[in-house]
């Protein structure tokens, strides 16, 4: 967890980036599930950025001008409430405990912003992101329009403030990696006791209970995504969350999981068999799989540019492919024709941070863009095989991803999340020592 001075130099480099101008940055909403329960509560990823502050209907207010300001606007103490529903800082509480400028009551938000806006040039927001904030905000703009004959002017300029917040969230400093690979180690040791609790008999369900059980054990607040726990032909469903389905004797077992830690994800997949031991055919995909993660993870380094990775994960695949009679003619020609895409149809990683798909864009003017240390972002190449009659049956319902986390270091890149075994002797072995 990040320290008020982190927090505040995050919101100081947001104002020297705007220049001039007001930002408003809301927390996430509430969202019920049904009935009187709510979904359980996750702050917005730039608000608590920029903040820290973990409780709902909050709002960063930011302005640039020759006085800097940061403004709160957050619930007010309240001990009726606070005995159901749990402590509220106020206010003045969060002014001292987060180091604000100042910090206003929630309801006190549109009087104060109407003030807060007049005559400033521009307006920072996450333009888009809720239609209900879009609305609210421009409102409050006509407000100070409507002052006009009063000689106050209203903000000319409507920014997308995740223009700014993105790329500084893209950078991770020492802090924000230190959580990382906490996030990163939680979620290996839970692949870990998944390998082990593995067997043919077991349900999908009771190895997602494994993982959940080491997640929370371990002090991780949530699941940083719904878990895939994907046996046999499930493995072949890209986004299979059902995980309700028994585990067969022969079949490979693909959990996609991972924790999130004070705000950060990890995002891992294995693949093993379900009774501890590949057969012939699952070998043969697994190391085609496992050398084209290889080959990206070598090819993750500062300098690479973001397709890098990628590019080299899919000449290992489609030579794969070729080796497997899968893919038919040259290797150019299968990467040329994409005809590897029936087999390996999603991209060999993202940006990972406080989102499991973190901000960032991906090019710059055209271009993908260069990796510079302190990006972090997954290796995750997959090979995924439907039953069809022109492919061979012993690889029929084989699906096969290996899922890394890696931080791009000054000379390389450092792999967060390499305490899961992945080579098949390995697995193997610790599967056989269960
Ligand atoms: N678990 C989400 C992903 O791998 O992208
Ligand atoms: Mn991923
Ligand atoms: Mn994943």
């Amino acid at each position: 967890m990040s320290d008020i001075a982190t927090y505040a130099s995050r919101r100081v480099r947001l104002v020297q980036q705007m220049q001039r101008g007001i930002a408003v940055i809301p927390t996430a909403p509430e969202a019920v599930r049904n009935g009187d329960a709510h979904y359980p509560y996750r702050y917005d990823s730039h608000f608590h950025y920029l903040t820290g502050f973990e409780e709902p209907e909050a709002v960063l207010v930011l302005v640039a001008s020759d006085v800097p300001q940061s403004i709160l606007f957050c619930r007010e103490k309240n001990m009726e409430r606070e005995i159901w529903d749990g402590f509220r800082h106020g206010p003045d509480g969060a002014r001292t405990a987060f180091g604000f400028d100042a910090a206003f009551p929630i309801a006190q938000l549109d009087d104060k912003l109407t003030e807060l806006m007049g005559n400033q040039p521009a307006l920072f927001h996450p333009l888009g992101a809720h239609a209900a904030w879009d609305d609210r905000i421009l409102a409050l703009r006509a407000r100070v329009q409507a002052q006009a004959r009063s000689g106050i002017t209203a903000p000319n300029e409507i920014h997308d403030v995740r223009m700014l917040l993105d790329e500084m969230r893209l950078i991770k400093d020492a802090g924000e990696l230190a959580t990382m690979r906490r996030a990163a180690s939680i979620s290996a040791a839970a692949h870990v006791r998944a390998m082990r609790s593995a067997r043919p008999g077991r349900m999908e369900y009771e190895i997602e209970a494994e993982l959940m059980h080491e997640f929370r054990h371990s002090g991780a607040q949530a699941p940083a995504y719904a878990p895939i726990v994907a046996g046999g032909a499930n493995a072949c469903v890209l986004h299979y969350v059902n995980n309700d389905a028994l585990l067969h004797d022969g079949d490979l077992l693909l959990i996609d999981a991972a924790c999130e830690v004070d705000g950060y994800a990890a995002d891992i997949t294995r693949t093993f068999p379900v009774n501890g031991k590949f057969s012939a055919a699952q070998k043969d995909v697994y190391q085609i799989v496992l050398g084209a993660q290889a080959a990206a993870i070598a090819a993750a380094r500062p300098g690479a540019h973001w397709n890098e990775p990628h590019d080299a994960a899919l000449r290992v695949i489609a030579q794969g492919l070729l080796d497997l009679k899968l893919c038919s003619g040259s290797l150019d020609a299968v990467l040329e024709s994409e005809s590897y895409k029936r087999f390996y149809m999603h991209r060999t990683g993202h940006w990972l941070g406080r989102d499991v798909h973190d901000v960032g864009v991906y090019k710059l003017e055209g271009n993908w863009r260069p990796l510079q240390p302190g990006m972090t972002l997954t290796v995750e190449p997959g090979c995924y095989i439907r039953p069809a009659d022109d492919v061979p049956q012993a690889l029929w319902n084989i699906g096969i991803r290996i899922e890394d986390d890696v931080a791009i270091t000054d000379q390389g890149c450092e792999v967060l999340t390499d305490a899961v075994p992945k080579t098949v002797a390995a697995i193997e072995e610790l599967m056989r020592n269960a």
